[in-house]
């Protein structure tokens, strides 16, 4: 298992591109499911997780080629209905594929996903929705089984706001016989993505980016090409890099109206944000000022960074509190932080973090992606030395992560 050697206190400079987005990535690939025409997807992110969606499509029996940061996909001949444990356990967004089987075949078979180091994860929502479209659900032998006569039009409130089952929603109801409603719909930029590249294989679906969308079946999807939005919490994750590191990092292809809520939290901090025409930069100050935030659904801050703001927080000049509303069990990075010199305590879903003068550099472990994100922030701002293992688990979801933070100055490096 690979590692990364961090050696801290270097105050990082210059310019990094960012990615494609990892979670619009994953449901579009899924998507392309939905048409036996030829989709050409740009701006993929050369992942672990994309990686694993394409096998997967691959193992029904579609046909994808994956290079460049494009993914070609023709699903012609789709001869198996079920996405195997192996994958599902490695990769919980498999369970996409259900949505566009059911949609497409009125079939599908998907390894219950289980839990997760974050917390339960059910996907009871998606579940029902279909329901509601005229699947039948059972399970058997770890095994979700969905089948369908015909999928119809179904009025459907989500009672959770979920991006999981938004998603796979719409995949089951853009081929459905009349009008769907999804209420208190997830309205995160990747639904919004998934929305857009449906529309332009000829679906019909409005609302996108709002709680409620509504769609309108079609008989069939054609094809086409799209070009996925970029990364925004990879982009706040390299802003809080330049944060933490007292540096001023210069984010090209960055997607600036989906930074805002952890934008306005640096601002309150005593970074400074600028936009330089296309690009948007980002300055530290040596000390930041403390800033309390509760994760929540999109407009509000994400749970994906949460991690990475408790890092920023840890060498903040005061206390605050980190409320982490939206998964019961992501501290798993305090414990490490901790480790580090850090000084947070937690109860419940609440986490206290006072700042301390500074961290050292100590042997760490990844826990999860966006943990790894801020072990990663931590060691790049500690004195000495910081050893992270488990970097699997960062390259899921940032891609060449090392190289970009290498190209900003880190002294980072991965060892086998
Ligand atoms: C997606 C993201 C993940 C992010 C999360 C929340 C991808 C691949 N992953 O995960 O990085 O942390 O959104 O922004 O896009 N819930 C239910 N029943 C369900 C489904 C969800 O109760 O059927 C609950 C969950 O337990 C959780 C909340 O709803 O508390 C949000 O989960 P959801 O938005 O579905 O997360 P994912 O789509 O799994």
């Amino acid at each position: 298992m690979d590692k990364f050697i961090i050696e801290g206190g270097v105050v990082l400079k210059g310019k990094v591109k960012i990615s494609g987005s990892k979670n619009a990535a994953l449901p579009i690939i899924a998507a392309t499911l939905l048409t036996g025409k030829e989709c050409l997807l740009k701006n993929i992110p050369q992942l672990n997780d994309t990686k694993v969606m394409n096998k997967l499509i691959v193992s029904l029996g579609g046909k994808v080629a994956f290079e460049a940061g494009v993914v070609r996909a023709e699903n012609r001949n789709i001869s198996n209905f079920k996405a195997p444990y192996d994958l599902v356990k490695t990769m919980r967004a498999s369970v996409y594929v259900m949505g566009a089987l059911l949609g497409r075949y009125h079939k599908a078979e998907v390894a219950m996903p289980g839990g997760c180091i974050i917390g339960e994860r059910p996907i009871n929502l998606h579940l029902s929705g279909f329901e509601k479209l005229g699947a039948k659900i059972t399970v058997e032998h770890g095994y979700i089984k969905a089948v369908a006569k015909k999928l119809k039009g179904a009025d459907i409130y989500l009672d959770t706001v979920s991006v999981g089952a938004t998603a796979n929603l719409l995949m089951a109801s853009v081929l459905a016989e009349g009008k769907t409603l999804l209420r208190n719909a997830a309205q995160e930029p990747h639904i919004l993505d998934l929305c857009s590249f449906l529309n332009t294989l000829g679906a019909k679906i409005t609302g996108a980016g709002t709680n409620t969308i509504s769609i309108q079946g079609v008989s069939s999807l054609k094809g086409g090409t799209y070009e996925v939005i970029s990364d925004y919490i990879e982009a706040e994750t390299f802003m809080v890099a330049a944060a933490i590191t007292n540096g001023k990092i210069t984010l090209e292809n960055a997607p600036a109206e989906n930074l805002q809520a952890v934008k306005e939290k640096l601002l309150e901090t005593g970074a400074e944000i600028k936009k330089n025409g296309i690009n948007i930069e980002v300055r530290g100050i040596k000390t930041p000022k403390p800033s309390n935030i509760d994760t929540a659904p999109y407009p509000g801050f994400p749970t994906d960074m949460q991690a990475q703001w408790m890092s920023l927080m840890a060498v903040s000049s005061g206390a605050s509190i980190l409320n982490e509303t939206i998964w019961e069990k992501r501290f798993m990075h305090v414990p490490e932080l901790n480790r580090m010199g850090a000084n947070i305590t937690t109860k419940g879903n609440t986490a206290i973090v006072t700042g301390v003068r500074e961290l050292s550099g100590a042997p760490v472990m990844v826990s999860d992606l966006r943990a790894g994100a801020s072990l990663v922030l931590a060691g790049l701002r500690a004195k000495g030395t910081t050893e992270i293992s488990r970097v699997y688990h960062l390259d899921r979801g940032y891609e060449s992560i090392e190289k970009k933070l290498e190209a900003l100055g880190a002294r980072i490096k991965r060892v086998k």
